[in-house]
């Protein structure tokens, strides 16, 4: 496969969307059935044994010379935000793709096993990496309880989806892992702005995710005087101005309030519940949890001020975490060996690695994103980009030799 056939096959892939005109594909949505099919003929093309794990997971194997061989994991994740780009994970998985078939059939001393997770965004059940967290085993029955916006549940999304939650335990990490291996869109703008095409992602910064619901009072726009209002909607808003200029003042600190849903939702009508969403990331831990409380605090102290509830409630505190040092290395000698400059760098962004590495080693490969571009329709990625993360993909995987030396 072409880098310009990776391309090609990514958009394609977009036009498995919940949404027509948008490419919108959460967790076990029905176009995710689209996807699976259409990438399991292509894995079966390439001689790969392939099956749906518990939790959606696609997961194709190629075979290494010999059965008792290790496994390199290559993979990244399938489902999308709301009115995505095309190549937010759909381009990792198809890079797995890309890299077995350019063996052409060769056997290597280890198998590879390219994984298309079910979730990573977190979109559906507010809460991100389903998919890589049943790998690395830690999705428990608490996981499989959480609640969509319509009442329901990760178990019952699976059992829809043709799946047994019960099997989840099996979803687990083969025995004979021994490395994952993500390309993913940088998402950003570092590369470009450096004028790079690559990157190698040495940490990933940490993130939390909260949930706040501001409960006012309900009433009529035309004849509440504006002294004797509980507006709930005019309270988010006012902490959420407080929370970007306090990620403004705090440097290497990002806050994000990207979902908001106010209760009745009419124009005339004053809100008298909004809940809303807040993201909060820092690459080092202790100020990102001080930052959450800061937040937190913020939302209590406006909250009184206009004699309003304020409830909140943590769905994720996922810690910063470093790619495994010796597949650093190594994946920076393939992108030297591949004739591009080594340039090693952070992610701002979660990725699937963030799980798996606390499992086995793990490293991630940066593409350039023009613009900066991501969780955005226009988010892109050049040929020559794709071409150049393919040469090094293969220098690694040809270079490898299935143990950590
Ligand atoms: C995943 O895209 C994230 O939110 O970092
Ligand atoms: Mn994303
Ligand atoms: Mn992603």
């Amino acid at each position: 496969m072409t880098a310009e056939e990776a391309i090609s096959l990514c958009r394609k892939l977009a036009g498995y969307t919940e949404e027509p005109g948008h490419i919108t594909r959460t967790f076990l949505s029905g176009p995710m059935h689209d996807v699976h099919r259409e990438l399991t003929s292509r894995m079966q093309r390439l001689g790969m044994t392939v099956m749906v794990d518990a939790v959606g997971n696609l997961r194709g194997f190629y075979p290494a010379q010999n059965q008792t061989a290790p496994r390199l994991l290559i993979g990244s994740h399938l489902d999308t935000v709301p009115r995505a780009g095309a190549f937010d994970g759909v381009l990792g998985v198809v890079m797995g793709l890309a890299l077995v078939e350019s063996l052409g059939g060769k056997r290597l001393p280890f198998g590879i096993e390219v994984i298309g997770f079910s979730e990573e965004e977190g979109v559906r059940f507010g809460f991100p990496f389903l998919g890589s967290r049943a790998l690395a085993g830690s999705l428990d029955a608490s996981c499989l309880e959480r609640r969509d916006a319509n009442g329901v549940s990760v178990a019952d999304a699976i059992r829809s989806f043709g799946l047994d939650h019960a099997q989840v335990p099996e979803a687990a990490l083969p025995k004979d892992a021994r490395a994952y291996l993500e390309f993913h869109i940088e998402q950003g703008p570092e590369l470009e702005s450096r004028g790079l095409p690559l990157g190698v992602v040495e940490q990933i910064v940490g993130q939390s995710r909260l949930i706040f619901c501001f409960t006012g009072k309900a009433g009529h726009a035309g004849t509440t005087p504006m002294r004797l209002r509980q507006d709930a909607l005019a309270g988010a808003a006012d902490w959420i101005g407080f929370v970007e200029g306090h990620a403004l003042s705090v440097p290497g600190l990002v806050a994000t309030v990207g979902y908001l849903e106010a209760q009745p939702n009419a124009g005339n009508v004053i809100a008298g519940m909004v809940r809303a969403s807040l993201d909060v990331r820092h690459a080092d831990d202790a100020l990102r949890h001080l930052a959450v409380q800061q937040l937190v605090e913020g939302a209590q102290r406006i909250a009184k001020a206009r004699r309003l509830q304020v409830a909140w409630e943590q769905r994720l505190d996922q810690s910063a975490v470093a790619m495994d040092a010796s597949l650093v290395t190594r994946l920076s000698a393939s992108v030297k060996a591949a004739g591009f400059p080594v340039f090693t760098m952070p992610s701002g962004a979660g990725h699937d690695a963030m799980i798996v590495a606390g499992r086995v080693p793990s490293a991630m490969l940066f593409v350039r994103s023009p613009g900066g571009l991501s969780h955005h329709p226009d988010e892109d990625v050049l040929q020559a980009d794709v071409a150049a993360a393919l040469k090094a993909g293969l220098h690694f995987i040809e270079n490898w030799g299935g143990n950590l030396d």
